[in-house]
């Protein structure tokens, strides 16, 4: 006797479903943590939130690498350092949130962050971010980038 082709569709269907949060994150992993966990104030395209004074990431992030106490202020801030993503997938979004938002800003030496130097950092966090954000934008400022 042959199966009901549309109970076997059903099946198909049934399974793709099931299937579909897994192979979301099978192919873009580093990008479902960012919209979990970041992009509820950063927005998808990096474009900032100024209702919540969340600054613009858009061809603005990788500046602070030019500066010194940039890259650790990077890992530092809040948003990274008390996010609930573990060392290595924290490490993973900020290197993705700096090539995909701010390739063209990224100094030519550019080094991506490695675990190490991310739990390193986010174990020290900031006291004062407010002045040392202002600080770091001043220090940009003058290099005109
Ligand atoms: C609740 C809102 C919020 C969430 C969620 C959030 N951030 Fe942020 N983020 C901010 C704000 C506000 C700033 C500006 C500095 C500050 O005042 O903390 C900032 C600044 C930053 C900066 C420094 C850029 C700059 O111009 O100051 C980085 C890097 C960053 N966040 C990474 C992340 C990452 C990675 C995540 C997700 C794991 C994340 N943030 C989630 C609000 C958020």
């Amino acid at each position: 006797m042959m199966r009901s082709p549309r109970l076997s569709i059903i099946g198909v269907i049934i399974s793709v479903v099931s299937l579909l949060p897994v192979m979301t994150q099978a192919t873009e992993p580093i990008q479902f943590d960012y919209m979990m966990h970041c992009q509820g104030c950063h927005l998808p395209e990096g474009q900032g939130f100024p209702l919540r004074d969340v600054p613009r990431i858009k061809n603005h992030l990788g500046k602070f690498l030019h500066v010194e106490g940039g890259r650790e202020f990077l890992i530092q801030v809040p948003g990274s350092a008390q996010s609930d993503l573990n060392d290595s997938r924290l490490t993973a979004v900020i290197n993705w949130m700096l090539i995909t938002f701010s390739q063209t800003e990224l100094p030519d030496n550019f080094q991506p962050y490695t675990v190490t130097e991310v739990s390193r950092l986010r174990r020290s966090p900031l006291v004062e971010v407010k002045s040392t954000r202002a600080l770091l934008i001043k220090k940009i400022e003058k290099l005109k980038l």
